[in-house]
């Protein structure tokens, strides 16, 4: 009797083991801080492109590298929201989000093409209306699916 119970406590001391291993594993790659960094360096790019955006700032090389990393960010953040994450409590993302994935998601695709046709600008004249497409998308997003600052 008192061996086979002490058997039973070393099973769920290694159960619990393997349940903290998975638990570290996951927090180790947590999306809701994995989009938020992703979602600044969004919107630093953004900051940067307003700078050149005027004829007598504009550069072609600095619009393609910026406008290509809000590309490749957007196309990121698509895995970035998986089922449940909207119940951390320093995440933004309203849970409508988990009801309207497709569209949601439809919308990071646009703010991807969006952004790579920006980047393929080569005069300010066409950046101007390329980059407030971009910037369109940001808000529009954001009035629907990022819960207000309260
Ligand atoms: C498809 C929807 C969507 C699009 C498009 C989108 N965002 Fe966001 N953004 C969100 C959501 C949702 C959050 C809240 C994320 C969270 O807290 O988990 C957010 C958060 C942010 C934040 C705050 C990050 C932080 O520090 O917590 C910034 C800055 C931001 N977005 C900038 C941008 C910019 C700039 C663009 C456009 C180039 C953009 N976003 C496009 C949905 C979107």
């Amino acid at each position: 009797m008192k061996r086979s119970s002490t058997v039973l406590w070393a099973a769920a001391g290694g159960a619990c083991l393997a349940l903290s291993v998975a638990f570290a594993a996951v927090s180790a790659g947590n999306p809701v801080e994995d989009r938020q960094a992703t979602m600044k360096a969004v919107g630093q790019a953004m900051k940067e492109g307003a700078g050149i955006n005027s004829p007598a700032t504009f550069d072609a090389a600095k619009a393609k590298t910026l406008m290509d990393g809000v590309a490749a960010d957007a196309k990121k953040l698509h895995g970035l929201y998986p089922a449940g994450s909207d119940k951390d409590p320093k995440t933004a993302a309203d849970p409508k989000i988990w009801d309207n994935k497709a569209d949601f998601d439809k919308r990071l695709t646009e703010m991807a093409t969006l952004a790579s046709t920006a980047g393929k600008a080569t005069t300010a004249d066409a950046f101007k209306p390329a980059y407030a497409a971009v910037g369109a998308t940001c808000k529009s997003c954001h009035d629907l699916y990022r819960k207000k600052k309260s």
